[in-house]
């Protein structure tokens, strides 16, 4: 069956017709108490004339309705368009008003008072840390930073000599867990809870070794008596002396911050997914970082510095951004659009920011100038504006990143570090939640019907 044919299966909103409910709900659209719009939605299958009458709960109807009307029924959401896979107490994201929060809290109070590892407390214990708790946290984290020597030695230095560093992180995530093997046992609390902490500790140790490797760099080994930022940019940098930046340091934290979490985007779904036949938390974290490498998601960052020195000068920009509408350009506008934000990302806006106080430290990036200027033109061009395409996360993080002298190889790798976090408190929270299963979704099979195999001399 096509789509151009007469839908069969009828969805009514509160048992109204759509012209009733807005007339109603124009009226009183918050009131839920005393709205006489009932909170339910009304199924027909057209074929039996069969209904199904279940709640609406926060603009969420329970698909359970589908398999009453008729078990082999259904829907076909390509890329989970409108499927909520799971219900989730972490991230509060309004695409159409740019709100983003974290067990509520909104974004921009945590970028500038808070640092990445009471985020990561947040994220992972649903309250933020009083000073004791964020003392123990902080120590036991600092304390798991190092990794064992064989990681390096016989793992990492067996790549090739120009290997990716985000394909050796992936892999050293997932080569990780061969270390414990205790890891596999996920439904124990204190065992989740010590890979929960290896992982955060160790993720900035990786990330720093792959870079340290694929410059021919000596590794540089943790210091417990540095920050967690610091510590990273310590591992990252150092030869002879070398002294953190403060500025930096907090502008590394920031943006860790900012990435630690994003509810159910592509890496977070690899995570729940894989994460939902009980693998190890260490195998689950290396195929979310695989889903974040692509170029539509986290790989977005480097796509965009690539854009930005493609297109050279600002005077380009406006046929850039004409090749970009006729399609000619052969891609997207990087670091624009999101499923999910239909409005300014906010922390675009928190790292544009930021951008600007990293400059004062690091000079400008030229490439800055351009980035603003593409921003312009788009912001003012119907296509953009009619399809709601605004600046994303990626857009001004990699002018940050190629300041502080990271490589664009890595950007995708200074995602994956805090995004560890976000990937742990999902996979914790579907560990334990008593409506999870394997994940297994079904198909709409469009392959051809039985036939007979056709030995190979008659074909
Ligand atoms: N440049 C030009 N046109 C775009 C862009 C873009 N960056 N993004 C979307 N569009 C257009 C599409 O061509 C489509 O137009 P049409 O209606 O004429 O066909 C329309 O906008 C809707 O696009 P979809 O692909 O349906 O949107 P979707 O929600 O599937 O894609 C995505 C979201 C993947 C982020 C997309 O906007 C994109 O590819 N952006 C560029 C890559 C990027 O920056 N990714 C990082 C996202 S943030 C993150 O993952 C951390």
């Amino acid at each position: 069956m096509g789509w151009s044919e007469p839908p069969t299966v009828i969805l009514e909103s509160g048992g109204e017709s759509l012209q009733q409910q807005q007339q109603i709900r124009t009226t009183d659209p918050r009131d839920k108490g005393t709205s006489k719009v009932p909170e339910t939605i009304t199924i027909t299958d057209d074929r039996t004339g069969k209904k199904v009458t279940v709640p609406i709960t926060d603009g969420v109807f329970p698909s359970s309705a589908l398999r009453e009307l008729d078990p082999d029924l259904r829907m076909y959401d390509p890329a989970y368009l409108s499927t909520a896979a799971c219900r989730s107490a972490i991230t509060y994201l309004d695409g159409d008003n740019g709100v983003l929060r974290y067990r509520g809290y909104p974004i921009e109070q945590l970028a500038e008072k808070s640092t990445y590892l009471e985020v990561a407390y947040l994220l992972l214990n649903g309250e933020l840390p009083d000073k004791a708790q964020l003392a123990q946290w902080t120590h036991d984290v600092v304390h798991h930073t190092f990794i064992h020597e064989n990681m390096r030695k016989r793992f990492v230095d067996g790549f090739h000599y120009d290997a990716h560093p985000m394909g050796m992180f992936v892999s050293a995530v997932a080569a990780l867990g061969t270390f414990y093997p205790e890891a596999k046992d996920v439904l124990d609390k204190d065992v989740r809870d010590k890979q929960i902490l290896r992982l955060i500790a160790k993720a900035p140790t990786i990330a720093a070794m792959c870079h340290r490797f694929s410059v021919g760099l000596p590794f540089v080994y943790p210091d417990n008596n540095l920050s967690y930022p610091a510590n990273f940019l310590n591992m990252m940098w150092k030869v002879g002396e070398y002294e953190i930046d403060p500025r930096l340091e907090r502008a590394m934290d920031v943006l860790f911050i900012l990435h630690a979490d994003h509810e159910q985007n592509c890496g977070t779904t690899a995570m729940r997914v894989v994460g939902s036949s009980q693998a190890d938390p260490y195998s689950a974290a290396a195929a979310a970082s695989s889903a974040l490498y692509g170029p539509l998601h986290g790989g977005a960052n480097e796509a965009v510095v690539r854009m930005l020195t493609e297109i050279g000068s600002i005077e380009n920009v406006p046929a850039f951004i004409e090749d970009v509408k006729s399609g000619k350009a052969g891609s997207r506008l990087m670091g624009f659009g999101h499923r999910v934000y239909k409005n300014y990302d906010p922390r675009a806006r928190i790292i544009k920011q930021t951008a600007y106080e990293v400059f004062q430290v690091t000079g400008k990036n030229p490439l800055l100038d351009i980035a603003l200027k593409l921003e312009e033109v788009a912001l003012n061009d119907d296509y953009f504006k009619s399809r709601k395409l605004y600046p994303n996360v990626d857009f001004y993080s990699g002018l940050i990143y190629q300041a502080m002298g990271f490589p664009v190889e890595m950007f995708t790798v200074l995602f994956a570090i805090p995004r560890t976090v976000g990937w742990l408190a999902h996979w914790q929270e579907l560990l334990t939640d008593k409506d999870q299963k394997i994940s297994r979704p079904r198909q709409w099979y469009a392959g051809p019907d039985s036939r007979d195999y056709v030995p190979m001399i008659q074909r």
